[in-house]
C-alpha cells in the first residue's frame, strides 16, 4: 500500500472541476464553521480555456440548502451562503462550471453551537480501581524507566437506540483515543485527536457509524492512552510528562437521527464503565507494551459482562475548549517490506530500506503463551552492525509484546510512533514484520524528477522527512525525545512543503496554535508551537514564523482568511520587536537566539540575522495589511523602510561588505531586499567569492540554506547553485546521500568520515530543515513559480534553469487553479520545454536558449519570453 503519490493529471475536453474541497479538506466530517469555503480545481485540454462563471448548489438530503445562482468570474472557490447549517448533517454539494462540466462532493457538519454539547469528560477514577494483578511471571516486560507508566483504560457503554436512519459520533480525548462500535474500529485516523494547544483547543472528530449499527443494543467503546496530554513530551520526555493533565479523559457524543426527524443524543457520563486491559502502557516516546493474555474477548460488543469494570468518573463538563478538527488526520499511508534481515546473537535486525515515522506490524508464528517479544527501533547501524540508539536520548522507542500462544498472532502498537529505519526483534525467531509509515495525510500536490539520481534521491529524502515530521504538527524530528513544533524549522521549510503537499489545512490548524501560544500582552511568539516550554520566547527567525507562515500560505493558496486571522498576531509580534529595539537593530529580547543554527564552520552575526528577519516581518505585515485594506499598512511599510536604512547604516560598508562576511549574511540581505541597488552587485560578488574561496562549499545553517539556490540563480550564478546541488563532499546534501541517507539529516555532520556519528546530544537523521532546498528544485530547476504579486498562481512564471549536470528536469504541481507542469530536456544542441498551464491562469514562460531567435512553440516562432493562457505547450530552442 502506498497512497502518497501524485494523481494523474485529469484530462478533459472542456472545463471540468475536480479535487473538490470544503475548508481545504476533501469530504471532511465535522465542519464547525457557519460559512465553510467550498473550492475546486479545473482541468481542460483546450488552450486558452478560462472559467467565466460557476454555480454551486448545496443539498441537505433532498432539500436545497443553497443555490448560489450563476456567479460571474474566474473564482475557483465560494463561501457558503445558504440557510444556516445544522449540526451533525451530511451536505452534498455540486459545482457547475459555465460551458463546462459539473462535479459533486459532500461535507458533514460537527457541532455548530457550543450549547449542543451534552457530553462530559470522563476518566478513570483511582478510588474505584480494582487492584491490578499482573500474571505471575518474573520476566516483567517493562524496563525500569517505563515501569511506572500508567496503563491505558478501556471504556464502554451499551446504548439502546430506537431504529435510526443515521448515527454519528463526535469524539475526542484529552489524551489519545481509539473508538470502537460493535466490535469494529471506527475511522482510519491515528493518534487522534492530534496535538493542539490543549489548554485552549481540543479538536474533536466526527464519524458516521450508521453502517455499524444493527437493530439490537449498541456497544460504544474507546481505548484511552496518554499521548501528548499526559505522556512523555519533548526533551527529558518523562519529566515533561503530564504537561496538560494527570490522566487522560474521554468525551464522546452520539447523535442518532430517526425517520420522523427526531434525534437521540447520548453523551459520555458516569454510566460508562472502564478498566485496564492488554495494553500495559502506551507512550509516544517510550513505546507500547501489550500483553495478549489479558485481552477482554468481545469487550466492545453488546453481550460482554462488564460487571467487574468500574464506573467512570465525570472529570469535567467544560465544552469551551472543543474545536472541530481542521486538518487531515494522521494515517498510515504506506507499508514497507523489509529489504534485509540481519541475525545477531539471537536477535534479528530488520532493515526497511527507508527511514520512516510509524510503527511495525509484527506477525508471530508458533509463539508460546507468555513469550516476550521486544521491538527496538533505530535510524542507523553502528560500525559493527548493531542498532544505533544513542541519538534517541531518553526516548526508548521500544515496544513489548507478550504472546497469547496462538498459532499465529499479530501485534501493531497504536498509541506510539517511532522514527526508524531498522527494527531489532528479539524473543521469538519465527515472525514477519511490515513497516507502517504514518503522518498527517496532507494530499500530495507535487512531484519532481530529473536525469540525476542523486538529485532524485535528495527530493525523495526531502519528501520523506516532510512526511515523517508532519505528524499532527510540523515537528523537528520523529525519533528522539523532542518532536516539537519548532517554529523556524516550519517557516524555513514551508515553501518546500507546499510544493510537495497541500498543507493549507495542516498549517491553518498550526497557526491557530501559534496564535494561542503568542504572549497575549507582550506579543512574543515561542520557539515551539504548541507551546510547551515556558521561558523560551521570541527568537529571531523562530518567532518570525508568525508573519512568514500566514503570508506564504496566502500567496500559495490565495485564501485571504489566513491573513485576516493572523494580522493582529503579525502586528503584535512586530510591535514587540520594535518596542524593545527602538534603534531598529534587533539586539534586545532575542529569546534564546539560535543564530544561523547548525551553520558549517562560520558564525553569522546574530544582529545581522535578527535585523534581517525584523525587516522581513515588518514587510510581510505591511503587505498583509495592504491586502486587507487595513490602515496599519502605512505604519508597517514605513517601519520596514526604516529598518532597511538602519540595517545598511549598521552592517553594510561602502564596498557592499556585510558585518561577519558570511554566506548567510549576504543571502538574507539579498533575498529580503535590504541593500541599496548600487550595492547589490558588490554584495553578490562577496557571496560568490566566499563560495569560490572555499572551493564552492556552503557554510549556511537553517537561516541561509533555503536562500542559496534562489539568490544565486536570481543574480546570474545558477552554475554555483548547481555546483552546490551536485556536491558530495562535506558539507553538502550529497555527502549524506553518499552515506545512504533516505531522509534529510539534522546537521551537515550527522556522520563524517573523520569522526563517525556527530554529537549524540543532537543528531537526528530525519530533520527537514536543510531540505528547504526543495522549493528551488521545483521553483528554480524546473521553473514552476508565480510572478511577483501573483496570488494562488493566477500568474504563473515558468522559468526553468537549465544547467549543472542535468539533461532534463520535470515537475508537476497542483496549484489552487489546477495542474501546472514543466519538463525540459536537452537533446543535442536543442532544448525541448513542455509546459502545462491550468485554466484561468495567465502564465509567462521564459524559454531557456542561447539564441532567442531560435525559439518555437509547436514549430511556430515565438518570443523567448511569452505569455500563454491555459493548456499544454511545446517549445523548442537552440542550446549551446
Ligand atoms: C531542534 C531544532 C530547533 C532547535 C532550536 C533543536 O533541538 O531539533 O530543529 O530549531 O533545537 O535551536
Amino acid at each position: 500500500m502506498n497512497h502518497w503519490t501524485l494523481a494523474e493529471s485529469p484530462s478533459a475536453e472542456k472545463l471540468t472541476p475536480y479535487d473538490l474541497r470544503c475548508e481545504h479538506l476533501a469530504t471532511p466530517s465535522g465542519i464547525g464553521v457557519p460559512v465553510p469555503r467550498l473550492s475546486w480545481r479545473l482541468a481542460s485540454d483546450r488552450r486558452g480555456d478560462a472559467p467565466t462563471g460557476h454555480r454551486v448548489k448545496v443539498h441537505n438530503g433532498d432539500v436545497l440548502a443553497w443555490d448560489s445562482g450563476w456567479i460571474d468570474g474566474q473564482d475557483v472557490s465560494v463561501d457558503y451562503g445558504g440557510a444556516p447549517l445544522t449540526s451533525f448533517t451530511r451536505y452534498t454539494w455540486q459545482v457547475e462550471v459555465r460551458d463546462g462540466e459539473s462535479a459533486q462532493s459532500w461535507f458533514d457538519t460537527g457541532v455548530l453551537h457550543p450549547d449542543e454539547w451534552a457530553a462530559a469528560w470522563i476518566a478513570h477514577d483511582p478510588e474505584t480501581e480494582p487492584p491490578f494483578e499482573p500474571p505471575k511471571d518474573d520476566r516483567e516486560p517493562r524496563t525500569i524507566r517505563t515501569s511506572s507508566l500508567p496503563a491505558p483504560r478501556y471504556f464502554r457503554r451499551i446504548v439502546d437506540l430506537r431504529p435510526a436512519t443515521a448515527v454519528r459520533i463526535a469524539c475526542t480525548a484529552r489524551g489519545l483515543y481509539e473508538l470502537r462500535v460493535n466490535g469494529h474500529r471506527v475511522g482510519d485516523g491515528e493518534l487522534t485527536p492530534g496535538w493542539t494547544d490543549y489548554r485552549q483547543r481540543v479538536p474533536y472528530q466526527v464519524y458516521d457509524v450508521t453502517d455499524l449499527v444493527g437493530d439490537g443494543p449498541l456497544c460504544v467503546g474507546a481505548v484511552l492512552a496518554d499521548g501528548w496530554w499526559s505522556g512523555s513530551l519533548g526533551w527529558d520526555g518523562r519529566q515533561q510528562a503530564q504537561r496538560y493533565g494527570k490522566t487522560p479523559q474521554l468525551l464522546l457524543q452520539l447523535v442518532a437521527e430517526h425517520a420522523d426527524g427526531s434525534r437521540t443524543v447520548i453523551g459520555t457520563d458516569g454510566r460508562w464503565r472502564e478498566t485496564t486491559g492488554p495494553l500495559r502502557y502506551a507512550d509516544l516516546l517510550m513505546g507500547e507494551s501489550y500483553d495478549a493474555r489479558l485481552e477482554h474477548d468481545g469487550w466492545d460488543l453488546p453481550g460482554f459482562d462488564d460487571s467487574t469494570w468500574a464506573p467512570a468518573r465525570v472529570a469535567d463538563t467544560d465544552h469551551s475548549v472543543l474545536v472541530p478538527s481542521v486538518a487531515e488526520p494522521v494515517r498510515v499511508t504506506q507499508d514497507l517490506m523489509p529489504v534485509e534481515t540481519i541475525a545477531r546473537d539471537g536477535r534479528t535486525i530488520v532493515d526497511l530500506g527507508q527511514n520512516i515515522a510509524g510503527r511495525i506490524r509484527l506477525t508471530l508464528r508458533g509463539a508460546e503463551p507468555g513469550a516476550r517479544v521486544t521491538l527496538r527501533h533505530g535510524e542507523m547501524l553502528t560500525a559493527d552492525g548493531d542498532l544505533y540508539t544513542e541519538n534517541l536520548r531518553s526516548a526508548e522507542a521500544t515496544d513489548h509484546y507478550v504472546a497469547a500462544g496462538l498459532p499465529e498472532e499479530t501485534f501493531e502498537p497504536r498509541f506510539t510512533v517511532h522514527g526508524f529505519r531498522y527494527v531489532e526483534v528479539s524473543g521469538h525467531a519465527d515472525f514477519d514484520v511490515v513497516g507502517r509509515a504514518m503522518h498527517s495525510d496532507t494530499p500530495v500536490a507535487g512531484e519532481f524528477s530529473s536525469s540525476d539520481a542523486m538529485v532524485n534521491q535528495l527530493m525523495s529524502n526531502i519528501r520523506w522527512s516532510q512526511r515523517d515530521n508532519f505528524v499532527s504538527v510540523p515537528t523537528d524530528c520523529p525519533q528522539r525525545d523532542e518532536r516539537l513544533g519548532w517554529t523556524a524549522d516550519a517557516q524555513v521549510f514551508l515553501p518546500t512543503a507546499c510544493y510537495n503537499a497541500d498543507v493549507a489545512a495542516f498549517f491553518t490548524g498550526w497557526l491557530a496554535d501559534l496564535r494561542c501560544a503568542q504572549d497575549a500582552v507582550g506579543g512574543a511568539v515561542p520557539d515551539v508551537v504548541p507551546h510547551v516550554m515556558t521561558e523560551r520566547n521570541g527568537a529571531p527567525g523562530w518567532a518570525d514564523a508568525a508573519t512568514v507562515v500566514p503570508w506564504h500560505l496566502y500567496q500559495v493558496y490565495g485564501d485571504e482568511r489566513v491573513l485576516r486571522d493572523s494580522l493582529p498576531s503579525m502586528r503584535r509580534w512586530v510591535d514587540h520587536v520594535e518596542r524593545h529595539n527602538p534603534d531598529l537593530i534587533w539586539r534586545n529580547k532575542v529569546g534564546s537566539h539560535y543564530g544561523d543554527w547548525l551553520q558549517a564552520g562560520v558564525t553569522t552575526s546574530r544582529e545581522v540575522m535578527a535585523t534581517a528577519y525584523f525587516a522581513l516581518s515588518a514587510d510581510l505585515t505591511a503587505k498583509a495589511a495592504q491586502v486587507l485594506g487595513d490602515p496599519s499598512y502605512e505604519r508597517y511599510a514605513g517601519l520596514r523602510t526604516r529598518i532597511g536604512e538602519a540595517f545598511v547604516r549598521e552592517f553594510v560598508s561602502s564596498d557592499g561588505r556585510i558585518t561577519g562576511d558570511t554566506q548567510t549574511a549576504y543571502l538574507l540581505a539579498l533575498a529580503h531586499g535590504l541593500l541599496p541597488d548600487d550595492l547589490v552587485p558588490a554584495a553578490v560578488a562577496h557571496l560568490v567569492s566566499d563560495l569560490e574561496r572555499r572551493g564552492r562549499r556552503l557554510t549556511t545553517g537553517f537561516a541561509g540554506v533555503a536562500l542559496l539556490g534562489p539568490v544565486l540563480s536570481a543574480h546570474g550564478h545558477a552554475d554555483l547553485a548547481y555546483a552546490l546541488l551536485h556536491d558530495d563532499r562535506y558539507p553538502s546534501w550529497g555527502y549524506s546521500i553518499k552515506r545512504g541517507a533516505t531522509t534529510i539529516w539534522e546537521r551537515w555532520d550527522g556522520w563524517t568520515e573523520e569522526s563517525g556519528f556527530g554529537p549524540v546530544a543532537m543528531n537526528s537523521f530525519n530533520h527537514y530543515t536543510l531540505g528547504s532546498v526543495g522549493a528551488w528544485l521545483y521553483g528554480g530547476v524546473a521553473g514552476l513559480g508565480q510572478e511577483e504579486g501573483s496570488v494562488g498562481y493566477r500568474r504563473p512564471l515558468i522559468r526553468p534553469l537549465v544547467g549543472g549536470m542535468l539533461r532534463w528536469a520535470s515537475a508537476a504541481y497542483e496549484t489552487p487553479l489546477g495542474r501546472l507542469a514543466s519538463r525540459w530536456e536537452l537533446d543535442g544542441g536543442m532544448l525541448r520545454l513542455e509546459v502545462q498551464i491550468p485554466p484561468g491562469a495567465q502564465a509567462t514562460v521564459h524559454v531557456p536558449t542561447t539564441d532567442p531567435a531560435s525559439v518555437r512553440e509547436s514549430g511556430t516562432p515565438v518570443d523567448q519570453v511569452c505569455r500563454v493562457g491555459s493548456g499544454s505547450y511545446s517549445f523548442t530552442s537552440a542550446w549551446g
